[in-house]
């Protein structure tokens, strides 16, 4: 035989050698729960390991990450039911739970990115990302806003706003926003190709955001659909997107293979919930090696051509990568 592979596999420094993709601290975005309160800190149940903050503790939370080598952070805000309304009128509240939280942060660590959260379902009481009117999600009328909202989050300090609503023509909506209100340096990452997908149920439990009535199905995607990502794709490259993203991460390898084949912008993935609260459930178990598992999914994200990486697992990667 002339061609042996197993030659390159031989001793771990080859290995190294031959390695394709690495994984490092620069990949990620790590998202970051927050609620109303003083000296917080509530574990969400489906998701061990992760925590709801208050803005005080939140701060000791983004330090010790800092510390660690992460500088790119995600917030969500989780609202107390009596605020939420069918306008979501919170969310572009300058004074609001979301608006401070921002704040605090920008105060405290100024050169951190902010990736502002973009939608109306946390703020929602029909708990969707749109206007809800006779049971029908509100296109336009939903756009206005969000434009508000982002408004609101590019105020407060946010370096990229990302909206996670799947709204026709809502990149350019806010790029006029940010635009006619000086805001030309806020970029906007877009959850470009998001899909209808079982695997967000543990951060609905986490913003207790979850649909009052029906599912999303009427404006996230179909999972069994790849061409209308591309489709997606194009219009936010020519609305102004910054960055381009796919979610969730494992179940779309595909999609984040055809996206990254097809533009030039950054592409990232967002490894939700669901799919950290897999690998940690089997490793509660002892079904799994959770270290082992959390690692090969992250560098499948980024073989399959990722360049960035929203998530759950960023911390423990940073730490793992500390010892
Ligand atoms: C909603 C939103 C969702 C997530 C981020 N933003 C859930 C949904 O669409 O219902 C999910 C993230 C995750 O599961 O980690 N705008």
């Amino acid at each position: 035989m002339i061609r042996r592979p197993r030659r390159n596999r031989q001793t771990e420094a080859i290995r190294n050698l031959v390695q394709e993709t690495t994984l490092g601290i620069n990949d990620f975005i790590y998202p970051l729960f927050v609620i109303e309160g003083q000296n917080q800190r509530v574990e969400v149940a489906s998701m061990p390991g992760i925590n709801r903050f208050s803005i005080d503790t939140l701060q000791e939370e983004v330090a010790a990450c800092v510390d660690l080598g992460i500088k790119a952070f995600a917030p969500f805000p989780s609202i107390p039911e009596q605020l939420k309304d069918k306008y979501a009128s919170q969310s572009h509240n300058p004074e609001g739970l979301y608006a401070r939280a921002i704040r605090e942060i920008k105060k405290n660590f100024p050169d951190v990115a902010i990736f502002s959260d973009v939608a109306m379902d946390p703020y929602s009481s029909d708990g969707h990302d749109g206007i809800v009117e006779n049971g029908v999600i509100l296109n336009d009328e939903t756009l206005e806003v969000l434009g508000k909202m982002a408004l609101a989050q590019a105020e407060a300090g946010a370096d990229v706003v990302a909206p996670s609503d799947m709204m026709d023509g809502r990149v350019a909506h806010l790029r006029h926003v940010l635009d006619e209100n000086g805001y030309q340096h806020v970029g906007i990452m877009s959850y470009t190709a998001k899909y209808a997908s079982a695997f967000y149920g543990p951060f609905r439990d986490a913003l207790s955001s979850a649909p009052k009535k029906g599912d999303k199905k009427t404006y996230q995607m179909n999972p069994a659909n790849s061409r209308e990502a591309l489709l997606e794709a194009e219009l936010d490259i020519a609305e102004g997107a910054d960055y381009l993203m796919v979610k969730p991460a494992l179940a779309y390898l595909d999609i984040i293979k055809s996206l990254r084949e097809n533009s030039h912008l950054p592409i990232a993935a967002y490894n939700v919930s669901g799919e950290y609260a897999m690998v940690k459930a089997a490793a509660q178990k002892g079904w799994l090696d959770g270290e082992k598992a959390m690692l090969e999914s992250l560098l499948s994200i980024k073989r399959a051509g990722a360049d960035i990486i929203l998530s759950y697992f960023a911390k423990e990667f940073a730490q793992l990568q500390q010892r």
